[in-house]
């Protein structure tokens, strides 16, 4: 009954171990990619009275207005970034309906897809899903996990339509300052490819500042899809907002699926969002309590023989393992039933990172505690 590429495609390997984790008790879980903390309130209460007075509609296909144009002056204000909210900016439901719209609309059969990895789980799947071929760009952690030029120079000859970038990076936490960014983008800019910009943990940055992709010429502008949302800065995984700014060929060709196949991002999210965006106090003091979370366990972690560099974002770090000879399944199931830490194997991030674990530190300080007192325990057993 079901599609061959479908049947062929691999089940996500994050989803996979967490149905393993369900209906275990006093499990510590250092897996899901999701903040501990509560949607900031003023956003919740939004929503509430909007319910209350009776909002129950569809939306335009492209979302409210006052959101789109909340999100353009925000981006304005903080990358100096241009956009119409009439034609250049399309609200999704999360950044992983934006990114498979991007992908819809932009990759034909046989066209080729640059990944950098390790890598989000989602952007190889998307890319096979509608005939692609995923390059994977492999990162390495003597280089913090940034992108090696030469490799990627060599990838650019094979004509990519598009390469996937994600700042700062979901598994590794690696942030690229503008300089860093500025040279990838010398090298992508030789050939007519595309960058999807996943720039989701934007503004989970604790040392210095990052520049968005799109921010940095008008050309990078005009070949740049920027995805960005509410669900980790904000803490609201739950209400499924995102939103997608690029040229309005782009926007109106993503809008086009978005209108047949989603209609539009539910209003009360959308309500909610446009509120979260003044909650930028709240916003801060969670990036502080994120901040202070990596310094204990990136500390912790190297102390007890997981070697982690220092991740400048997001909130994950992506020790290694490969002292102690054991896949990264392995390690993280016999973790999980010996010790009841889940994490996330290295290899549902790509087959080169096997030899890796996935932390993510949206937990509490003193879970964290007690995380790295079971994982020490853990590691003298192997
Ligand atoms: C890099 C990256 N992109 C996109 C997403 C999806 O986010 P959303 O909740 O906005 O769909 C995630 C969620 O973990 C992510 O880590």
């Amino acid at each position: 009954m079901i599609a061959k590429h479908i049947k062929n495609l691999p089940p996500s390997g994050i989803r996979q171990f967490f149905d393993l984790v369900l209906g275990m008790p006093d499990v510590i879980s250092l897996g899901v990619g999701e903040p501990d903390f509560i949607t900031p309130w003023r956003a919740r209460e939004k929503a509430i009275t909007a319910l209350e007075e009776g909002m129950t509609t569809y939306t335009s296909n492209k979302g409210l207005f006052v959101l789109r144009k909340s999100i353009t002056n925000f981006l304005e204000k903080r990358h100096n970034l241009e956009y119409d909210p009439e034609e250049e900016i399309l609200i999704t439901v999360g950044v992983s309906e934006g990114l498979d719209l991007i992908v819809r609309s932009i990759v034909e059969r046989g066209d080729k897809v640059i990944v950098v990895s390790p890598h989000f789980v989602a952007y190889p799947a998307l890319v096979e899903i509608v005939g692609g071929q995923v390059l994977y760009l492999k990162t390495r952690q003597e280089d913090n996990f940034k992108i090696d030029l030469k490799e990627l120079k060599r990838l650019m000859k094979e004509n990519p339509k598009a390469i996937i970038f994600n700042n700062p990076s979901n598994p590794t936490g690696t942030a690229y300052n503008t300089e860093e960014l500025k040279k990838i983008w010398k090298v992508i800019s030789s050939k007519d490819t595309l960058v999807i910009s996943d720039e989701v943990y934007d503004e989970l940055i604790y040392e210095g500042r990052t520049t968005s992709f799109a921010a940095l010429d008008e050309e990078a502008k005009r070949r740049t899809i920027l995805l960005n949302g509410f669900s980790k800065a904000y803490a609201m995984t739950g209400f499924r907002i995102g939103f997608a700014c690029a040229n309005k060929d782009i926007i109106s060709a993503m809008t086009k699926i978005h209108s047949f196949a989603m209609m539009c991002a539910p209003i009360l999210s959308q309500v909610a969002a446009t509120e979260a965006l003044r909650a930028q106090k709240e916003v801060a003091q969670m990036r502080s309590e994120y901040k202070r979370r990596r310094d204990f366990i990136v500390k912790e972690l190297n102390r007890v023989g997981l070697v982690t560099p220092k991740p400048q974002g997001a909130f994950y770090c992506f020790p290694s393992i490969e002292n102690f000879k054991i896949s990264s399944l392995d390690f993280a199931k016999r973790l999980l039933f010996e010790e009841k830490v889940a994490l996330v194997p290295g290899s549902a991030f790509g087959k080169e990172y096997d030899s890796y674990v996935r932390i993510s530190y949206a937990n509490t300080l003193d879970n964290l505690k007690e995380a790295i007192i079971r994982i020490e325990r853990f590691l003298s057993k192997l």
